[in-house]
């Protein structure tokens, strides 16, 4: 009688356990809210890749060897350098009132369709509206890893000198 008692109070305490587990386990729209991992051993150079972090679009260009060689200091400033490979890592939105800009690899720009605005390619605004440049993600480098949502110390250096809000 005691050890039936015994297991039948354990499954009890497994089952209070689990649903305690339950209880603090996130929301599944906060882990999709929190951080995103991308693997940037993978991205195409020259080619505009949109990933999604908190609901929002991140643009992800990996810069070829010539945009490389021509960058001024400020895009040199603005680049996320992971292992030997330079990228533009923006959020995807106009920082005059919010549109998706789209990027024209032809002339490596990218235009706002709202209200003429235009970014090149290392997401400085080359014709207004918009008031500044395309803002940069919280990130972290972990090895060949950028992980949105994490303050990272480049990012830090970033957002200490100005460079994103
Ligand atoms: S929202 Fe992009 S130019 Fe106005």
């Amino acid at each position: 009688m005691g050890k039936a008692f015994g297991a039948v109070a354990g499954v009890g305490a497994v089952a209070s356990l689990v649903a305690m587990k339950k209880t603090w386990d996130p929301l599944p729209s906060v882990k999709a809210a929190g951080f995103t991992t991308l693997d940037m051993s993978i991205y195409p150079e020259g080619q505009l890749i949109t990933e999604k972090w908190r609901g929002k679009p991140i643009f992800v260009l990996k810069k070829t060897a010539a945009m490389i060689a021509k960058q001024t200091e400020s895009q040199k400033a603005r680049d996320i350098v992971v292992g030997d490979s330079h990228f533009m890592i923006a959020i995807g939105l106009c920082t005059h009132l919010g549109c998706i800009p789209a990027y024209i690899p032809a002339e490596e720009s990218f235009l706002c369709a709202c209200h003429g605005g235009m970014f090149n390619w290392a997401g400085e605004v080359t014709k207004v509206p918009p008031p500044r440049a395309f803002d940069i993600p919280p990130f972290k480098i972990e090895g060949t890893s950028l992980v949105l949502g994490e303050v990272g110390p480049e990012y830090k250096a970033m957002k200490d000198s100005g460079i994103t809000l």
